[in-house]
């Protein structure tokens, strides 16, 4: 059928979602591709889904009133300072729009969150994407360097996805200081409840120094909530007016309301969960690296193996022990920190690598 459609869209890539695995050879399959929680939701978020389920036949409240409240509140900023969006992606898609007209870059280091180059192509601006530095981590040098006057919207992912690394509160300030003030500075926290690394910047503190500082914060990864779509952004006043125009309309459903203030009430069960994941990583990075398989330290709930030209070959060892992770051919593969049994055998598969992939180790 001749449809009208944009021109260019059929060069356009789509965003590429993490494999669901198939059993293999008697081994349950595990979902190792997409950074999820791999924890079922609390009872108690249940339960507000469950009462919030017989009004669903009503438009959710768009204001989402009581939710921004409670994230204002966490937070010690006010009302005004908070947007939402069906999922942390839905708000930087929002912040694009709000911040570029047609041609203007948005800048961000590469590799890094998928979604980027994507979102920005789509909302009719150019990705200025920097090639990552030696050690995974954001090239914040050549960045600042690289900003022009074009330059609107700087994505900033701390954790970095997919490598894991972090940015010290240092570097980042001073990177802020290096970008003109009328640029945002998007710091992607999506990860953060992993990040216990003790000198890393702190989106809300530099929030606080720096009004075109924009935090991204989601409720998928550590809150466990990647099915009903929540995240926001910490920002000042003037951009939340501007995104709150640009947002889908009713996009943050009731339910996902609901689940989001029964989550932030539950902060410290989670936690519980967190401090496992994270006890977890370390265990699996431990034995990796003694594996002599090439994995970078992380501060996120995945570990990324720098495997370049093996990726193909570790990839299919993984996927025939019924584990789907994240390959990127030629660079590495991503693998999520899941609950004990898939991390044994994510450490199975590397006892195996290493001895399948010795002559290439
Ligand atoms: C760095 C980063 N930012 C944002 C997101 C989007 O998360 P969500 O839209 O589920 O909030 C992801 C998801 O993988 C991510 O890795």
């Amino acid at each position: 059928m001749n449809i009208p459609h944009r021109a260019g869209l059929e060069n356009f890539p789509s965003y590429r979602q993490g494999k669901t695995p198939a059993d293999a050879d008697g081994l349950k399959a595990f979902k190792l591709s997409s950074n999820e929680n791999p924890y079922p939701p609390l009872p108690s978020v249940v339960q507000a889904v469950t009462r919030a389920l017989s009004s669903i036949n009503l438009y959710p409240e768009m204001a989402a009133e009581e939710l921004t409240d409670a994230i204002a509140s966490r937070w010690a900023v006010t009302p005004e300072n908070i947007a939402l969006g069906a999922g942390s992606v839905e708000v930087a898609s929002q912040i694009i729009h709000a911040a570029t007209n047609p041609g203007d870059l948005v800048m961000f280091a590469w590799r890094s969150f998928e979604a980027y180059p994507l979102l920005v192509t789509a909302a009719g601006a150019t990705p200025q994407p920097i090639p990552l530095a030696p050690d995974g981590g954001h090239d914040l040098a050549a960045m600042a360097a690289a900003v022009t006057p074009k330059t609107r919207v700087i994505f900033v992912c701390n954790p970095n996805n997919p490598t894991g690394n972090v940015l010290s509160a240092a570097a980042v300030e001073s990177f802020i200081q290096a970008v003109p003030s009328n640029v945002v500075v998007v710091l992607d926290e999506a990860y953060v409840h992993f990040n216990y690394a003790e000198d890393t910047a702190v989106g809300i503190d530099m929030f606080r120094k720096y009004p075109n500082v924009a935090v991204l914060h989601t409720f998928s990864k550590a809150y466990g909530l990647a099915g009903l779509r929540l995240g926001y952004a910490i920002a000042a006043p003037e951009l939340v007016t501007a995104l709150r125009k640009v947002a889908v309309p009713f996009g943050v459903t009731a339910l996902a309301q609901q689940a989001g203030l029964a989550s932030l009430q539950a902060e410290d069960e989670l936690a519980q969960r967190i401090e496992t994941l994270v006890s977890e990583r370390g265990r699996v990075h431990a034995a990796l690296l003694a594996a002599g398989l090439p994995v970078l330290p992380s501060e996120a709930n995945f570990l990324w193996l720098e495997s370049g030209e093996r990726t193909g070959a570790l990839a299919d060892l993984f996927e025939q022990n019924a584990l789907s992770i994240r390959a990127f051919p030629g660079e590495g593969i991503r693998i999520s920190v899941g609950d004990p049994e898939a991390n044994d055998r994510i450490l199975a598969v590397a006892r195996q690598a290493t001895a399948l992939l010795a002559p290439l180790l």
